[in-house]
């Protein structure tokens, strides 16, 4: 099997294996970050790593949003769901889409498709270069150096009566990049299959992402978990950086 169809694969199943994440109150959290931190004077939104669509739904009706993301079959799904909204193919480490906007958004972990810091740095000065002055940038980094955990095996099921799926992975760091192999287990049709789909995933100490942002010109704040709290490394929560250009 090709790795174009292995992603085919991984898309259709995306949306039924983050069923149970709550959106929508991130989705809130990005509006109140934007309320308390934007002061240019547009609501034009990138959302970049966009996937499904998923936070660009609970956001369509307050901000003019363009989606990005480098998968075509994820953009497919995105556009199907959202008609209205403009998804555009793309690459964030050469993002050069020759307009800019009041707020870009990167969710779950998309950051961490960096896999050196190097490549953060063009990643944060292309954000920078997209986004109006006084614009903000939102973006959460679920896997860093401080909550990594090695040899940890996660687990996900989707147990519906026609459909089922096991994903299985098992953190391992190699030079700071989790080469993770996510094992399916797939039941559909009445046949069982499998598949694998490998991600290269940079792993980086908050230090460093932080001052790789204010070198680039951002402001910068970090909140736990989606939450109107300051994340601090006791917490042990995802932070969500918030960038003021
Ligand atoms: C974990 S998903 C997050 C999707 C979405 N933001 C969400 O919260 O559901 C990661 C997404 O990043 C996209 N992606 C990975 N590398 C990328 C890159 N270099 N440029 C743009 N998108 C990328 C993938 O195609 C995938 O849709």
């Amino acid at each position: 099997m090709t790795k174009e169809q292995l992603y085919k694969k991984f898309a259709r199943y995306y949306d039924k294996i983050y069923e149970k994440m709550d959106h929508q109150r991130e989705a809130e959290f990005i509006k109140w970050a934007v309320k308390s931190y934007k002061s240019s004077q547009g609501n034009e939104l990138l959302d970049v790593a966009c996937g499904t669509g998923r936070h660009a739904y609970f956001l369509k009706n307050d901000f003019k949003i363009v989606g990005f993301d480098i998968n075509e079959d994820m953009l497919e799904i995105a556009r199907e769901k959202l008609p209205d909204i403009p998804f555009i193919k793309g690459d964030m480490k050469k993002m050069d889409l020759g307009r800019k906007f009041d707020l870009i958004i990167c969710m779950f972990s998309a950051v961490n498709y960096n896999t050196t810091l190097d490549e953060l740095k063009v990643t944060l000065k292309n954000f920078y270069n997209h986004l109006n002055d006084g614009g903000v940038l939102i973006f959460d980094m679920g896997i860093n150096k401080e909550n990594w955990i090695e040899g940890m095996v996660s687990v996900d099921t989707v147990i519906d009566e026609d459909f089922k799926l096991a994903r299985i992975c098992q953190s391992h760091l190699e030079d700071d990049v989790f080469n993770s192999s996510f094992v399916y287990l797939i039941k559909e049709n009445g046949m069982v299959d499998f598949d694998i789909d490998e991600h290269a995933l940079g792993v980086f100490g908050m230090e460093d992402v932080v001052d790789l942002m204010k070198t680039k010109g951002f402001e910068v704040f970090i909140y736990s978990d989606f939450k109107d709290e300051k994340w601090g490394i006791e917490t042990g929560e995802r932070p969500v950086f918030v960038g003021i250009k």
